[in-house]
């Protein structure tokens, strides 16, 4: 019988894990902790591996796995900017995703969060925290009806969320290195990044991260987005430069962000840190802005998603040790 060795697994997973196995006749074994130098050794005597760590495993785990005859790593995750893919190959290791778990999730998130942003949600929450319920404009909102967000990176998720903006009533502006004819009804495709930016109300960034989209949005993007508006971002804390974020709105050149992923967030998220002093000053100021609404990496955060991770991550495990390939290799 086939056994994968799943790494980084959580109880929430469990359901979907069991099921899994038993429909496809696959033997599971469990390790809380993620795949890393340390715990490498776990995955010698199984036929694949998978996990969905944000930690970037040590260079030395891929020919370690090489060693012990596994061909694949399947991340749960649509992101997989924690492998090095061409390590990874030279060690003849497919690295497999999960590219469209929930595309509605993030999306879903993201509008909900431009709202949030646009009605001053946390002026709101502050006022009622200290049973002030007047009206005054720091509380007063706007729409997205008759705005116009900017799409960048009008991929599965991106396109998902243009079309909930386009459905609120927003003209859409897209930016991708490859536009698809079948989005056109809804998104109005910029020839680039600059066009798409200074002419939208709200910019939406949902591109991957690699070395060409590192630090996209920079001080420069920044100012070339329109005087008062809105930043979201529910990609990678890599595409943007938290300090030029910062720089932006302390100019007041933007009116506010949401922000569910941070550069540097590993050694915080997705664990509990109560009573911790964070030394993390741009994480600190992160949570505490007034103008930044922070989710901790939540926008995938669902029901659906989770059980969708698991089942297609183990769908691509088994079809590379059955096939030595699959549809969603990234490497
Ligand atoms: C992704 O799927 O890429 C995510 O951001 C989810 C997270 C658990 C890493």
């Amino acid at each position: 019988m086939t056994k994968i060795k799943v790494f980084d697994a959580r109880q929430e997973e469990m359901l979907a894990f069991e099921e899994w196995a038993e429909a496809n006749g696959v033997t599971l074994s469990f390790e809380e902790g993620v795949l890393n130098q340390a715990s490498v050794h776990l995955a010698q005597g199984f036929d694949g591996i998978s996990t969905k760590q944000i930690a970037k495993p040590e260079p030395e785990v891929y020919a370690i796995l090489k060693e012990y005859g596994i061909r694949q790593i399947a991340q749960r995750t649509a992101g997989f900017d924690m492998f090095d893919g061409p390590l990874a190959t030279e060690n003849g290791i497919i690295i497999t995703n999960t590219p469209e778990y929930s595309p509605a999730s993030i999306a879903e998130f993201t509008v909900g969060n431009c709202l949030n942003v646009l009605r001053r949600l946390k002026n709101v929450e502050e006022k009622i925290e200290q049973q002030d319920f007047a009206h005054f404009p720091d509380i007063r909102g706007t729409t997205i009806r008759g705005k116009t967000v900017a799409v960048v990176g009008v991929g599965s998720i991106g396109s998902h969320t243009a079309r909930l903006f386009h459905a609120f009533g927003a003209k859409v502006l897209g930016y991708d290195v490859t536009p698809r004819d079948d989005y056109r009804s809804f998104v109005d495709y910029q020839d680039c990044l600059e066009d798409a930016l200074k002419n939208a109300d709200i910019v939406t960034v949902h591109t991957p991260l690699d070395a060409t989209t590192h630090h996209m949005f920079d001080y420069e993007t920044f100012k070339q987005m329109k005087p008062g508006a809105v930043f979201l971002n529910n990609a990678r804390g890599g595409v943007m430069n938290a300090k030029d974020l910062f720089k932006v709105l302390d100019e007041d050149h933007l009116f506010g962000a949401a922000i569910d992923v941070y550069e540097f967030e590993e050694p915080y998220v997705f664990s509990k840190h109560t009573h911790e002093v964070i030394e993390d000053k741009d994480f600190l100021r992160l949570i505490q802005d007034p103008k930044i609404i922070y989710t901790p990496h939540t926008a995938y955060y669902t029901d659906e998603a989770i059980h969708n991770m698991v089942t297609i991550a183990m769908d691509a495990a088994l079809e590379v040790i059955q096939t030595g390939d699959a549809k969603h290799r990234t490497n």
